[in-house]
């Protein structure tokens, strides 16, 4: 099984996100035994699309953010319960604009995950080194540091409460993605810290994708890679056409 992930960012009012669903209904379902396929749209868009009931059924919705508390006095916050009244399942913790615009904290980020996986939401948590750290010979040092700090204490059932995603910060939105060989090393790296971390077969039972300049000309190689469970795309994903392609393409591996 194969996940096809669309991170809308901060893109999409609610007019553009229902013309979105609505040419993604008009298109035949793809097998759901052979690719999940989500969208991460801004939380305006998501309740409304859901309100409205244009969201096909085989299109899962997740929030890209999610406050570190269940209730209260927290101007700004959402909740896990509130993202989960717009059916949504699953939510972004610790993507590289959040950790480095808005300088959220590896501590935040834990309770974040903490908060959503204790509500029944399943966290993506995505881990990956900036350029500089690459050079530096620090990639390892940083993701597993991050995948430490973010998993600290935490004991799942099984593996489907958990997503990762590898999205290398120097990859995201350049056009430039990770060469296959880099993807397929930072992948066994992260697999195997993660049975560390949450033993077997919890550890190697959690999807890992990769994310950073994903587009329908380089997804067939990437979605293809042994250690590879899907993609994270941010940019490919705002066009309907070019997201049903990567969908077609996750369906065939
Ligand atoms: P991109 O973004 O596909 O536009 O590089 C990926 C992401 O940030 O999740």
């Amino acid at each position: 099984m194969k996940t096809v992930a669309g991170n809308w960012k901060m893109y999409k009012t609610i007019e553009q996100a229902t013309e979105f669903f609505s040419q993604m209904s008009g298109m035949a379902a793809p097998r759901t035994d052979k690719v999940n396929v989500l969208i991460f749209p801004n939380y305006v868009a998501m309740g409304a699309v859901a309100v409205s009931g244009v969201v096909p059924d085989w299109i899962h919705l997740g929030a890209q953010d999610v406050a570190a508390e269940a209730e209260g006095a927290f101007t700004g916050e959402v909740s896990p319960q509130m993202i989960q009244s717009a059916g949504a399942t699953h939510v972004l913790i610790g993507h590289s604009e959040r950790r480095h615009i808005m300088g959220e904290s590896a501590d935040l980020l834990h309770r974040k995950l903490s908060n959503a996986l204790q509500a029944g939401l399943i966290p993506v948590l995505c881990v990956g080194e900036t350029l500089d750290e690459r050079d530096a010979g620090r990639m390892q040092e940083v993701i597993f540091g991050q995948l430490d700090t973010g998993l600290a204490g935490v004991a799942l059932q099984n593996g489907a409460q958990l997503t990762v995603a590898y999205e290398p910060v120097w990859a995201i939105g350049t056009g430039v993605n990770a060469a296959n060989e880099q993807i397929e090393d930072a992948h066994r790296l992260i697999r195997d810290h993660l049975s560390q971390l949450l033993g077997n077969p919890v550890g190697s039972s959690i999807p890992i994708l990769y994310g950073g300049s994903v587009k329908p000309a380089n997804f067939a190689a990437i979605v293809g890679l042994p250690s590879v469970d899907g993609g994270l795309i941010g940019g490919a994903s705002l066009k309907p056409d070019a997201f049903a392609e990567l969908i077609a393409i996750a369906e065939q591996v």
